[in-house]
């Protein structure tokens, strides 16, 4: 049984927010269907061989794409590309995330968002049900480096903006 001090989920929310990350959009492509939602629960697993790990929810539409063509990618948001972020996070029909969208395919047919900072395609190596949500840890088989912009960032809960290399502007009242 948990401790009495166990935290509460909305406290256990809060401290996590205070672990900035990247954000990528995770893609996936079979037959004539595309899909991809943004994520911030990404991180490279090993060197050699190349490998990442993705954290989804069960109930996210990409994953029984992910699920039926054995591989996904991640594209590495830059710090202009917020809307990008917003609009993958968004709970509606993948047609509409790709609606006029700039795209290209990396070799496994994978959809990778034009003008990020890099992106990777990689095949299912291992898969986790962990509560509700399904870990995937992913062996790359290609990659791209993109331009050499600053990234897009979440902490506590909202985005931040890289302004220079060296400093990041913060959502304002959250110092
Ligand atoms: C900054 C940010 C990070 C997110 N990270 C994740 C994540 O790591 N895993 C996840 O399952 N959903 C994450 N989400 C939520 C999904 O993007 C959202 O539920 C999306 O609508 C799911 O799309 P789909 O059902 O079309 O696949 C994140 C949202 C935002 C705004």
């Amino acid at each position: 049984m948990a401790p009495a001090s166990a935290p509460s989920p909305e406290e256990f929310r809060r401290l996590m927010g205070r672990w900035a990350t990247g954000v990528s959009v995770v893609t996936a492509h079979e037959g004539r269907d595309d899909a991809g939602l943004t994520v911030n629960g990404f991180l490279s697993v090993s060197l050699a061989p190349p490998s990442v790990l993705v954290s989804l929810a069960r109930d996210v539409d990409t994953l029984p794409v992910i699920a039926r063509s054995g591989r996904f990618g991640v594209s590495l948001l830059a710090a202009d590309q917020r809307a990008l972020s917003e609009r993958f996070a968004r709970n509606e029909p993948s047609e509409a995330k790709f609606r006029e969208l700039a795209f290209h395919r990396a070799p496994g047919g994978t959809p990778l968002l034009d003008g990020t900072l890099g992106g990777l395609e990689c095949q299912v190596a291992a898969r986790w049900a962990v509560s509700d949500h399904i870990l995937l840890v992913g062996e790359v088989d290609h990659q791209e480096t993109g331009r050499d912009g600053l990234p897009l960032l979440f902490f506590r809960s909202a985005y931040s903006e890289a302004e220079a290399p060296d400093r990041l502007r913060l959502p304002a009242g959250r110092r």
